[in-house]
């Protein structure tokens, strides 16, 4: 007995790496999976992993950045085994380039997967569910480079929008009982297994790339009947949440605010909790282009 017996799922990307471990942990909990991976050969190890362990998955390898390929995969699941009740948005790529060097083609295939695979797949996905009447879950990923990351315009640009769609599918699907969240993983992958710090490349601690999944299994199954709109910090011990999104400290003047009050103001109020960002929340302020605050 596991928490998703009788379910059927979609796992993009479910070839390697992150998504390989989310196939494993939705099967080891009852679900029928679909593992799709543009990469044939590592979609059929996974499916013959499950298949050996005693789960039930198929392979398939539709390219989800096409609106075919997305409708291919959802209507493969649901001729497969019966219908769709969660799909794992994980596929992706990476063309690291600092911004001003950065191409339109580089750019493009990053937002092609990403963003518009995210979209297209939840969005066909979606459909099938409203049209069973069973409601679903869909778990986007995310990633920390959302919150800026050198060299990765592309990819912290697609994470923030996948972010935001997280956010308004939970409210626009709710009414169809279809919860939407996402993760934001962790785990050495190939996309992953080394960094550039301090101008060299690195190495980085392995973590363990499917130790991501028994949470995905988690929001998957209505035992997270009561979870949308959220997102979590997933991989190797923590499971943390992402804080919403929301205004912070705020100057308020009646009428409105005219240029000179805001050079009187600003620097004594909001100047001075100007906050770190970035992914390495480096200390404000780090570049030597960027100046100390005014001393009040
Ligand atoms: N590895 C990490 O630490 C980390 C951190 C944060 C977020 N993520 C995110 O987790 C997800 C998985 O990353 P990973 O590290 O396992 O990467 P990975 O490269 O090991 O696996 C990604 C898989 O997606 C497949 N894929 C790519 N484009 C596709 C397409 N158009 N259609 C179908 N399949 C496609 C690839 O063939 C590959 O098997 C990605 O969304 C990534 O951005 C990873």
């Amino acid at each position: 007995m596991g928490i998703l017996d009788g379910k059927a799922a979609v796992v993009t990307g479910g070839g390697r790496g992150i998504g390989r471990g989310h196939c494993i942990h939705l099967a080891a909990q009852g679900a029928s999976v679909i593992v799709n991976d543009i990469d044939p050969d590592e979609a059929g190890k996974v499916v013959q992993e499950i298949s050996d362990a005693g789960g039930k998955a198929q392979a398939n390898n539709d390219d989800i950045g096409s609106r075919e390929g997305a409708a291919a995969l959802v209507q493969q699941c649901a001729d497969a085994f019966g219908g769709i009740h969660a799909l794992v948005n994980n596929a992706g790529n990476v063309k690291d380039r600092t911004f001003l060097k950065m191409t339109d083609d580089e750019f493009d295939s990053v937002l092609r997967v990403h963003v518009k695979g995210t979209f297209m797949c939840s969005q066909e996905a979606a459909l099938r569910m409203k049209e069973q009447g069973t409601g679903g879950s869909i778990v986007n990923t995310v990633s920390a480079a959302h919150f800026g990351n050198f060299g990765q315009t592309n990819y912290a640009g697609s994470k923030g929008a996948i972010a935001s769609m997280t956010y308004t599918w939970a409210l626009e699907l709710a009414r169809a009982g279809i919860r939407v969240n996402a993760i934001s993983p962790a785990g050495t992958t190939r996309m992953s297994a080394t960094a550039k710090i301090g101008g060299k490349v690195v190495d980085l601690p392995f973590i363990d790339p499917t130790l991501n999944g028994p949470f995905v299994a988690f929001l998957c199954s209505d035992e997270a009947s009561y979870v949308t709109g959220q997102i979590f910090g997933t991989g190797a011990e923590r499971i943390t949440m992402l804080e919403q999104p929301k205004y912070g400290t705020q100057m308020l003047k009646p009428g409105g605010w005219q240029v000179e009050d805001i050079l009187e103001h600003f620097p004594k109020n909001l100047g001075k909790q100007l906050e770190n960002f970035g992914l390495m929340k480096t200390p404000y302020p780090f570049y030597d282009g960027v100046p100390p605050k005014p001393k009040a």
